[in-house]
């Protein structure tokens, strides 16, 4: 469904699966890989193979402030792209009427998707929080089924949003 303009906001904990969607985003919309987990690099540029629109994957981890996203950027490539910034809640918003928020959230160990953990956007570690994110065994959250929360933000996705939830839970989807 993404086209050309489209901007998608990703946020969830260390280790919930935000690299692993765009990677998916970027087999869908069949651009060139590699779709990594940068340590220096905040955005990349994924040219299409096809026809369809690049993908401009942004890490906004490190950064701290809407000025700081300002820097990159990111508005020169958005019309003719698709954009997907992880750790972007709060900070990314500013670029675009409309965007899609994408929201990670993993089971604390053991409790199964039954109970949804607190931490929704906003709130506990995130960007510019102190510290280094790991890189060790500790991010590993191992295969626990993660839960998704889609809410579309403008013009573009307040119908879109609904499709793509019922394009998840396998709902025919009509225009
Ligand atoms: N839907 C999923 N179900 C089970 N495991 C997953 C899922 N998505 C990702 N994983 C696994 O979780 C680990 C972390 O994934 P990923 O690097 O995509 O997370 P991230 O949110 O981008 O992390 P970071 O906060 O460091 O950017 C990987 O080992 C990956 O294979
Ligand atoms: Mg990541």
């Amino acid at each position: 469904m993404l086209r050309a303009g489209d901007l998608i906001v990703l946020n969830g904990q260390l280790g919930a699966g935000k690299t692993t969607l765009v990677r998916g985003i970027g087999e869908g919309l069949d651009v060139r890989g590699p779709v990594t987990s940068p340590t220096f690099v905040i955005a990349r540029v994924h040219p299409a193979l096809g026809g369809g629109p690049a993908l401009v994957h942004v890490d906004a981890y490190r950064l701290s402030s809407p000025a700081e996203v300002d820097d990159l950027d990111l508005d020169a490539d958005l019309e003719r792209s698709v954009t997907v910034v992880e750790w972007g809640g709060g900070l990314v918003e500013g670029l675009a009427a409309s965007w899609l928020d994408v929201t990670i959230v993993m089971p604390a160990p053991g409790q199964g998707t039954g109970q949804v953990a607190t931490g929704g956007p906003g709130s506990g570690s995130g960007p510019g929080s102190a510290g280094e994110r790991g890189t060790g065994d500790e991010s590993d959250p191992g295969d626990e089924p993660r839960i998704v929360l889609l809410t579309g933000r403008g013009e573009r996705w307040a119908v879109a949003a609904e499709s793509v939830r019922a394009g998840l839970l396998g709902v025919p989807v009509s225009e």
